[in-house]
């Protein structure tokens, strides 16, 4: 399940699927009218202002669980957010975040991010000592503890950060901004920079040959991307270039922050001085085993290779080069 398989019942009786926000930034947020936390709406709406444009969503979804805190209708809770913080948000219809009548979506979110502290906040004893009150397990239990809890999703999906109410709302918005440029800058890139960016940053990558007829998987940190082809480098000595002469269909395997990225392709030898040169420039540590000259030094590029992005929460994105 992914959370672009849920739908959130609306005011107006019908349904939002998440699905039609796939690609943005999602926050998700219980509210209520009457809380001391009710005042975030403020912040909530100066961070949609702002990011709304670049992909931000928010989700506003009015329970009434925690302290009788929401017991306005549909209506009332409305008119109130848009008098009091001129919310222009989409809100939804009032709904149990806990419990046998929780939203389903609820039940997800809290599979993928569990409760983890209230951390330093003025209210957190209170919170505590109301918390042990009602739920001897709610240290350990995934629910939600209270209103304003919010859930940020990045643009594939994946649900990135759980915020108790008592977290601060600037930390809030440094996590959303922090995902609106990151993937702002991500989407101008090409399908081919994209699959380097990832193999550069994950600094690892696991390189599988076939060894006659035994697969082999090796460590490997090379990466270089060169006219629009991304190369890697080993020495003409090794097995594994003589393993990848012998077959160079090969696949690599690299993973970084909750997703991970297979390519699989064959690869092509290129002597091209310059390519190694460049090779030597970026990883400078390969100069005292390597030269360009000295009939060793060996770069490789893929060729009809496709690059699949996974995760466990979001959807594959293929890329072919
Ligand atoms: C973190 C790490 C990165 C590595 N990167 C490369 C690389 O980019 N190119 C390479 O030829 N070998 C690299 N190696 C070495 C290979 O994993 C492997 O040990 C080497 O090719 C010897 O294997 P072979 O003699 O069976 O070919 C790396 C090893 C480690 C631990």
């Amino acid at each position: 399940m992914s959370i672009y398989d849920y739908t959130v019942p609306t005011a107006n009786g019908g349904e939002l699927a998440l699905a039609n926000f796939k690609g943005k930034v999602m926050l998700i947020v219980n509210t209520a009218t009457g809380c001391g936390f009710t005042p975030h709406y403020e912040a909530l709406e100066k961070m949609y202002e702002k990011y709304h444009e670049q992909g931000l969503e928010i989700i506003d979804i009015p329970c009434n669980q925690f302290g009788n805190q929401a017991p306005g209708n549909d209506d009332e809770i409305h008119q109130f957010c848009t008098l009091h913080y001129n919310t222009k948000f989409p809100q939804m219809k009032k709904s149990d975040v806990n419990g046998d009548k929780a939203l389903p979506l609820y039940a997800y979110l809290k599979t993928q991010q569990g409760f983890r502290g209230f951390g330093a906040h003025q209210h957190k004893d209170i919170l505590e000592k109301m918390m042990a009150e009602t739920d001897p397990g709610w240290k350990t239990s995934p629910d939600i503890k209270w209103n304003f809890t919010k859930f940020v999703a990045d643009r594939q999906g994946n649900i990135v950060a759980r915020f108790e109410p008592t977290a601060d709302m600037q930390e809030v918005e440094k996590c959303i901004a922090a995902l609106i440029n990151e993937t702002v800058s991500e989407n101008k890139m090409s399908g081919i920079e994209k699959v380097y960016k990832f193999i550069d940053e994950a600094g690892t990558y696991y390189l599988a040959t076939a060894d006659g007829d035994q697969p082999r998987v090796r460590a490997f940190g090379t990466v270089l991307l060169y006219d629009g082809k991304i190369y890697i480098q080993t020495g003409k000595a090794k097995p594994v270039s003589r393993q990848i002469a012998a077959n160079p269909k090969v696949e690599i395997c690299a993973f970084k922050n909750g997703r991970w990225l297979r390519v699989a392709g064959k690869l092509v030898n290129d002597d091209n001085r310059d390519i190694k040169a460049a090779m030597l420039e970026k990883m400078p540590s390969l100069k005292p085993l390597y030269s360009p000259d000295d009939g060793n030094m060996q770069m490789l590029y893929f060729k009809n290779a496709k690059a699949t992005f996974s995760s466990f929460a979001g959807e594959q994105e293929a890329i072919n080069f």
